[in-house]
């Protein structure tokens, strides 16, 4: 029976370490911070925990930059606090993923430095993506990519003897080198690390850029249908087509060897008890391409980022979600969906923006159509209950369970993401959806930490969201995702089915699903729902009415 896999029906819920609690007040978030407070990500009602790295690195891409796969970063801790964690964790019933960064290192990482100093032509340098430029004296870069955080995707280097010599390719920052992943070496090291920490006992791994690994041979150049560049290849808009014919991919996606990758991993998952699980993170569409990274040898879950662009609109809607169960049912896989994460604007605000926004743009003072909050938060809520009435396995994203919004205000000077200093400033980039998360209202930076410090600014307006003031407190949007998860669970949603229903009009996405019927309304004109008993509603309703913005569950 499918659904004793534990991945087919978890809410997986997304740490990003370094926001979400400080245990020595030293205004970044450490493990220890994590640990305190898994006991009221018990009481949410959440399954697992995905854990963003947290792994040795100079922190130039918020720690996916890693200088040593095998160890824990001082700022967050240690390797034994890591234990601690998965211990507590375990013993809460709490199941740990973390985040697995293959396709690139930090250029502090020895591997890059090894290749720097051993010059062109060594094994070294072999291990990582080094070639010749063009021009006379190979002054000009190997191709036209350019890198997903703005800029070009080629970084020369110094030979030992101080000359201009070869560049290497790194995707994203300067200081994250693509790893070459046609060399074995480079296979057999990532081995190593899935073993080091499945032995440690972790439950599974997030795999970052699980659609970038393989680059087509010949490094061909390529030019973007739309300018810049996104997580997905510069594609992705407020209003995607998610209906469009599979678009060409760059040469540095979804190549068909990447597959070989996890079919590899998969075999060593599979060694392990417990059901050990591989979740890619892989901005490919359409959905049915997404589906072929989890074919049943291959990972467990993809993340259905299609969903996550859909907009607020119920046709939109329908079809996403007809097509992602199509999709991942194909090949015997769950669906999951998720509204939210560290690279997006927080939905509580993307989902009231009225200008259109590039994935990875960010928002910041100068954008054009920023949200207006009460709007941005009912939707959000309205959504989340969508969300979670849907079969399959669900993430969250930290402080969306405190309806938390994008922080649109920071100052220039407090930016670390580096897609704000590689476009000049002219993308926010993802800071605004990072900010560490208030849990008291009248403690220092919120109750992120003993102190003041907080690595980013958190708002005024965030106390009246803090967590202490939400808890217990019905309607609270805290209490709304506790009440939703409870019912999820007792109603078995995550096994069930979408059974579409007819004759409330095209604003409104209205299905069944078990013993449960789901309405959200995402129009303006109210709605009259029909006879049942009210299980959940999004909003506080006057009678059978259901309004714009706002979801509800009956029972059937
Ligand atoms: C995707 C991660 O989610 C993002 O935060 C990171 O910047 C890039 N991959 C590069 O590792």
């Amino acid at each position: 029976m499918t659904g004793s896999e534990w991945w087919r029906t978890a809410v997986i819920y997304q740490i990003y370490p370094r926001s979400f609690a400080d245990a020595n007040g030293d205004g970044m978030g450490d493990l220890a911070g994590i640990t305190g407070h898994l006991p009221d990500l018990q009481e949410l009602g959440i399954d697992a925990i995905w854990l963003s790295p947290m792994y040795t690195s100079p922190q130039r891409d918020a720690g996916y930059d890693v200088a040593d796969y095998c160890d824990v970063d001082p700022l967050f801790g240690t390797l034994e606090d890591f234990d601690v964690l998965q211990r507590t964790a375990h013993s809460l019933g709490i199941r740990v993923i973390v985040d697995l960064v293959p396709n690139h290192s930090s250029s502090d990482h020895p591997w890059f430095q090894a290749a720097l100093a051993a010059g062109a032509g060594s094994a070294e340098r072999a291990h990582y993506i080094f070639r010749d430029g063009q021009g006379v004296t190979g002054e000009l870069p190997p191709n036209n990519w350019q890198s997903v955080f703005g800029g070009n995707a080629w970084t020369r280097v110094a030979e030992p003897d101080g000359t201009p010599g070869q560049w290497y390719l790194h995707l994203f920052d300067s200081t994250q080198p693509d790893f070459d992943w046609d060399n074995p070496w480079v296979r057999e090291q990532f081995r190593d690390v899935l073993r080091f920490w499945l032995d440690r006992g972790v439950d599974g791994f997030r795999v970052d850029v699980a659609h970038g690994m393989i680059k087509a041979a010949g490094l061909p150049d390529y030019t973007p249908p739309v300018a810049g560049g996104s997580m997905g290849g510069g594609t992705a808009t407020l209003e995607p087509d998610i209906s469009a014919e599979p678009a060409a991919m760059p040469p540095y996606w979804a190549q068909d060897g990447v597959h070989d990758i996890y079919r590899d991993w998969r075999i060593i998952l599979d060694e392990y008890p417990g059901q050990r699980i591989l979740a890619a993170e892989a901005w490919v569409d359409p959905l049915t391409r997404v589906a072929e990274w989890v074919r049943p040898d291959e990972m467990h879950q993809a993340f259905n980022f299609a969903y996550l662009e859909t907009p607020w609109r119920a046709p939109a809607l329908r079809r996403v979600i007809d097509d992602s169960l199509a999709a991942f049912g194909a090949v015997g896989a769950p669906s999951t969906w998720v509204l939210s994460n560290h690279d997006v604007v927080r939905h509580a605000s993307r989902l009231a923006l009225s200008g259109d926004n590039l994935q990875g743009h960010g928002i910041g003072p100068n954008t054009v159509g920023l949200p207006d909050a009460v709007v941005g938060l009912r939707r959000a809520r309205a959504a989340t209950a969508l969300m979670l009435a849907l079969p399959g396995s669900s993430y969250l994203y930290q402080g969306e369970e405190l309806g938390l919004p994008e922080v649109v205000d920071l100052p220039d000077h407090a930016r670390e993401d580096p897609t704000w200093f590689r476009t000049g400033g002219e993308r926010y980039g993802r800071d605004g959806c990072r900010v560490p998360i208030p849990w008291e209202a009248a403690a220092p930076s919120y109750g992120f930490g003993p102190s003041e410090k907080s690595w980013l600014p958190q708002p005024a307006e965030w106390a009246h969201l803090a967590r202490d003031l939400q808890e217990g407190v019905p309607g609270s949007t805290l209490e709304l995702y506790k009440l939703a998860l409870r019912l999820r669970r007792a109603h078995s949603l995550a096994l069930g089915g979408v059974e579409w229903l007819e004759g409330f009009g095209d604003e409104v996405v209205a299905f069944r699903n078990g013993d449960v019927r789901v309405f959200a309304n995402t129009g303006t004109s109210p709605v009259e729902l029909p006879d049942g008993e009210l299980l959940l509603a999004s909003e506080t309703l006057a009678g059978r009415i259901l309004p714009g913005d706002t979801t509800a569950w009956l029972r059937a």
